[in-house]
């Protein structure tokens, strides 16, 4: 069986920095709310009509792949993980082989709808995918385009503080090297909280586009939840069903126990010790979680790394944006076992151990 390996990292975020007091003029917040909340102090938003999700992926898998000391030529199949796509349909992975210039049609394009833990699920598919022979190299890109999908105004606040856009990429590749590489992954799920942390509408849940046609059924959804429509309407509009919607303190809850629990998983397959671990890169939700989850690990300042405090939570790009950045201020060192970690909406959790 082969071994898979990071072979490259790529980063980008838009120019664009929107700081909290940026934010504290369109909506009722502050530096201080903020920044004790979560840590945030900044975040960035892609250029509107210029950059989508799509674009940003491509610079960060262009350089993922330079990196690699390969071409995109070379990559047999893509997976992207995100949850603010250009199109509903097709999704983001062939969008991206287009960007590229991909023209071979000899690769497969794969999209994951995992939210924040969309990275790491993505990493376990591309190593068992590289484990059983069947690619070389695969790219596995996050990327996410929040600004183009938040409440801008005062009843969004609690949400839209938080997210950033941006993208990270990362070449998997085949090594013969049984020292080196993805050492063990864990993924969970647990659908009953499923609409804690969603959006919602426009979506099946609405019912149906012509009811002239039939009459709309009652499935016995939970009443409580105002799904929205199955199309956007001016109710929706003016109600604010289409933005996402968050219930922070029970993610918050489920977060800081979650990822303990699942890192403890990965390093107990590789049998190792959480003292073992050189680098922590936690999906960054919340500095606050991360500190929990730091000094429940009893870890080093220097064993986790965190960069959320200038560019939010990025959700599906958060840990490749996070870990191309450490490896870029050499925090992260050929040899070195790094961890990364996540939690999010679904609720989906998990973790990838590897030896870089
Ligand atoms: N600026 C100022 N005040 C705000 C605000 C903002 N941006 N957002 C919410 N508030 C207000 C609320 O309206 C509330 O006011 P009230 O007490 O008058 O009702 C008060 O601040 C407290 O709100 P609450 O939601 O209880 O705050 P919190 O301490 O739970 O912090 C989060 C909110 C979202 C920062 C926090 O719950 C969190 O980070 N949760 C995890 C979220 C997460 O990780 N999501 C991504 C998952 S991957």
């Amino acid at each position: 069986m082969y071994q898979s390996k990071i072979a490259g990292l790529g980063k980008y975020l838009p120019d664009r920095i929107v700081t909290n007091d940026d934010l504290s003029k369109v909506m009722e917040t502050s530096d201080e709310w903020i920044q004790e909340r979560t840590g945030i102090k900044e975040r960035r938003y892609a250029k509107k009509h210029e950059e989508t999700t799509t674009t940003m992926a491509a610079k960060a898998s262009t350089i993922a792949i330079d990196r690699a000391g390969i071409t995109k030529e070379d990559v047999d199949f893509i997976i992207f993980a995100t949850l603010s796509p250009d199109y509903y349909f097709p999704g983001c992975g062939v969008l991206l082989q287009r960007e590229l210039g991909i023209t071979k049609t000899e690769i497969g394009a794969l999209d994951i709808r995992n939210q924040c833990s969309g990275f790491i699920y993505a990493l376990s598919i591309a190593d068992q995918y590289i484990k059983s022979g069947m690619y070389k190299n695969i790219l596995v890109v996050g990327s996410e385009m929040h600004s183009m999908g938040l409440d801008f105004s005062t009843r969004g606040r609690a949400v839209t503080v938080i997210f950033g856009d941006g993208a990270g990429a990362a070449i998997v590749q085949r090594t013969d090297n049984k020292d080196q590489g993805i050492l063990s992954t864990k993924l969970h799920s647990d659908g009953t909280y499923a609409e804690k942390l969603a959006f919602l509408a426009p979506g099946s849940h609405g019912g149906y586009h012509n009811d002239q046609l039939e009459e709309p059924v009652d499935y016995g959804f939970d009443k409580s939840i105002d799904y929205g429509e199955i199309f956007f309407t001016e109710k929706m509009l003016n109600e604010g069903k289409y933005y996402p919607r968050m219930e922070g303190q029970f993610v918050f809850k489920l977060a800081v126990t979650k990822f303990p629990e699942v890192i403890g998983e990965v390093l107990e397959d590789a049998k190792l010790e959480t003292s073992d671990i050189n680098m922590l890169i936690p999906h960054q939700a919340n500095l606050r979680i991360a500190s929990f989850v730091q000094k429940r690990l009893g870890l080093g300042d220097d064993q986790v790394f965190n960069n959320i405090q200038k560019y939010g939570n990025t959700t599906a790009a958060s840990i490749p944006i996070a870990f191309c950045e450490a490896w870029e201020e050499g925090k992260i060192k050929e040899g070195d076992l790094v961890c990364l970690a996540a939690f999010g909406s679904g609720f989906t959790w998990g973790a990838a151990l590897l030896r870089f």
